[in-house]
């Protein structure tokens, strides 16, 4: 298949990479007007490293392209698309991955013809350069329609499944994506507060606080239709806690490295739709305010 992707950070390097083993024609779209990218890219427990080489940010393989992959950041979608727009064909189907929620009515407006789906990953990657991708962890990834003509290519999971398993398809996408707005309620804003890796959090000092993260979001995710105990939240984070302990998590690397963070996709996102629902969320509440207020901090600088 002839695919785009937009966003060749660690996650967008890493299926880049994948999808490419597999036969793929990888065209990325990227911010610099670079013709070809190389990636070295180093796969979970391999000593070797591999190298690619992409082409890149031309318009007519936009066009040509069988399949648009979109993996930047959440408050990077609307200016990707807009970038991208003119050259995506009307029926081509655009995959849609980030952390958090919140983007899909923006896209609707963007794109109200093209398939939509959206698609939300376990897989742990981190970038030890510019140029350098390394494979952390496995995890699952989700992949499902957010209109009615994005049923129609369920048939692209098995692609991704080939690329990198395991990835299955969800009839209701957004069960998924509040699963795994949850873990990054829990997991971002503190390791990026405290500045530490993820397996920090299973220390006790941050047991009542997980506790009462994972309560909110429950009751949050309940009155959105998707009935869920705190306690199985808490499994599933303490599970990612531990399958990612020496991981720096991408809001503790945002902050460290002063960059604009997905708190409003995330933790922002949870408390917009708790205001709607009348539910109070103070802890997440205090967490969206930290991280808010380090950014602040460095956007006075
Ligand atoms: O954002 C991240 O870093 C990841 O989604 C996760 C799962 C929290 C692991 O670090």
């Amino acid at each position: 298949m002839k695919i785009t992707l937009l966003g060749a950070g660690a996650i967008g390097g890493l299926w880049s990479c994948q999808l490419a083993k597999q036969g793929h024609h990888l065209h990325l779209w990227t911010r610099d007007n670079a013709k070809k990218i190389n990636l070295t890219f180093k796969g979970l427990n391999q000593a070797e490293t591999e190298r690619f080489t992409f082409h890149c940010n031309d318009k007519a393989a936009v066009t040509e392209s069988d399949c648009i992959f979109i993996t930047v950041k959440a408050f990077q979608v609307e200016q990707a698309l807009r970038d991208l727009h003119p050259y995506i064909g009307s029926t081509t189907p655009v995959i849609i991955m980030h952390n958090g929620m919140g983007t899909q009515q923006m896209v609707h407006q963007l794109l109200p013809n093209n398939p939509i789906i959206y698609a939300t990953t376990s897989q742990a990657a981190f970038k030890s350069g510019p140029r350098q991708v390394n494979h952390t962890g496995i995890g699952q990834t989700w992949m499902g329609a957010e209109n009615n003509a994005g049923n129609n290519f369920a048939f692209l999971v098995e692609v991704f499944n080939q690329a990198l398993a395991p990835c299955q398809w969800h009839q209701d996408i957004s069960q998924p994506l509040w699963q795994k707005l949850a873990i990054n309620c829990a997991i971002n804003p503190l390791t990026a507060s405290h500045q530490c890796q993820n397996g920090k959090l299973a220390r006790p000092e941050f047991n009542d606080l997980l506790t009462q993260i994972c309560q909110e979001v429950a009751t949050v995710m309940s009155a959105e239709g998707y009935r869920v105990k705190a306690s199985e939240l808490r499994q599933q984070v303490d599970g990612v806690i531990k399958a990612t302990a020496t991981n720096f998590s991408s809001m503790n690397q945002d902050i460290c490295q002063q960059r604009p963070t997905e708190i409003d996709y995330i933790t922002g996102y949870l408390i917009a739709r708790a205001k709607v629902h009348d539910i109070p969320v103070p802890v997440n509440t205090q967490l969206w305010q930290q991280i808010k207020q380090l950014e602040q901090e460095y956007n006075d600088e």
